[in-house]
């Protein structure tokens, strides 16, 4: 396992995260995605930490809190030394209670969900605490003051966003800097192989302005494992994330003789595509099955040969669309001139 730099902080996170949306499983939705329970899913972290996992994302939505009380519980009994492990977690969505005021990014929904946030996780402060969604109700310069306090009071060390556009979080960054407040050091955003949309405005902005990018869903909710979907599979029943059905299956045809050859699964090569890309700090893993994370740890094993990359880069590419053709013709040109041509 290797640890990188996350984004422009001096922390340094694991190239694999896990993931518990899978624990809890209460309710309609997040039954369909996962439902561990305490002992199962104390196995899974206890497995990830020892395959030297540092980094667990969890949401305070997922199973409507469940996911973090397992994940509290399970810290607690695998003993697991506080600073050896940073502990992200998420507010945005409604969990539990259905008031006027228990969604969005405002203020006040951000002082109350943290609270719940640290009593149902067992813990004195959130290392990561990210906005799960754009509020277009919440001026952004209230979301920011409100994270900004939390730093200062203690209960949160880092902030994150996640599922924003790449002005929304420029904006963000902006109001930050000129306030002299707590800006956002991550994002936590889709992408696949097959979804690579993230490239055209949130990868440059994120190089430009040094944030860290945490990838969900890396295998497309299991479409990208390449396996027959079948009853009882997530995507059976819950067909998220939205994906080009057709290029996934291109890409997936492209992953499997890589697979093949080296005698491993597609999820696994899908996984490496990420750690080679260099925008990716790390990778939340999902699992329902010790099999799964097994298969999903290996992947840190995994190196594709540049022709493999350049292969995968063809299959996967995002039709041209302005203004990035422009840009990519007058940045050429001005290159030149800096080389002298
Ligand atoms: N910020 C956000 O908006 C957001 C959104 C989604 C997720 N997340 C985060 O990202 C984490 C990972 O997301 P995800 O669960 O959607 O990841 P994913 O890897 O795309 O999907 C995981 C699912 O794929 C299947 N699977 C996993 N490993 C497999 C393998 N090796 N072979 C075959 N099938 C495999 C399992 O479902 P089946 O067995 O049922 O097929 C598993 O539940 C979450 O736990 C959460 O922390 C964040």
């Amino acid at each position: 396992m290797h640890y990188r730099p996350f984004g422009r902080t001096g922390l340094f996170v694991s190239q694999l995260c896990l993931g518990t949306m899978t624990f809890g499983g209460e309710g309609g939705l997040w039954s369909q995605i996962g439902r561990l329970q305490q002992a199962e899913a104390e196995r899974l972290v206890g497995r990830s930490l020892d395959a030297g996992i540092n980094f667990i994302d969890t949401a305070d939505v997922y199973s409507d809190g469940l996911s973090e009380t397992i994940t509290g519980q399970a810290l607690k009994n695998l003993k697991v030394p506080r600073e050896n492990v940073i502990v992200a977690t998420k507010v945005f969505g409604e969990t539990g209670r259905k008031a006027a005021n228990s969604r969005g990014a405002s203020r006040l929904h951000i002082m109350d969900g943290v609270k719940a946030s640290l009593r149902r996780l067992q813990l004195n402060h959130i290392d990561l605490y990210q906005i799960h969604g754009f509020d277009p109700a919440t001026p952004i310069e209230e979301t920011v003051r409100a994270l900004d306090a939390l730093v200062q009071q203690g209960h949160v060390r880092y902030v994150g966003v996640s599922n924003w556009a790449a002005w929304q979080i420029m904006k963000a960054l902006g109001i930050a800097e000129r306030l002299g407040l707590a800006r956002f050091e991550s994002l936590q955003a889709y992408y696949t192989v097959a979804g690579r949309d993230l490239e055209r405005e949130l990868a440059p902005m994120m190089a430009s302005e040094g944030l860290a990018l945490m990838v969900w869903s890396p295998l497309a909710g299991g479409l990208l494992s390449g396996k027959p979907i079948v009853e009882g599979d997530r995507r059976s029943s819950f067909d998220f994330p939205p994906v080009d059905r057709p290029r996934a299956a291109v890409c997936v045809d492209a992953m499997r003789p890589m697979a093949e050859k080296r005698g491993i699964s597609v999820a696994q090569v899908a996984l490496a595509w990420l750690l080679h890309q260099p925008v990716v700090t790390s990778v939340i893993i999902g699992a329902k099955r010790e099999d799964q994370l097994e298969d999903n740890l290996a992947a840190v094993g995994v190196t594709l040969e540049p022709a493999e990359l350049a292969a995968l880069a063809e299959v996967s590419a995002l039709p041209r669309e302005y203004p990035g053709w422009m840009l990519e013709r007058q940045g050429e040109q001005r290159r030149r001139q800096l080389a002298g041509g």
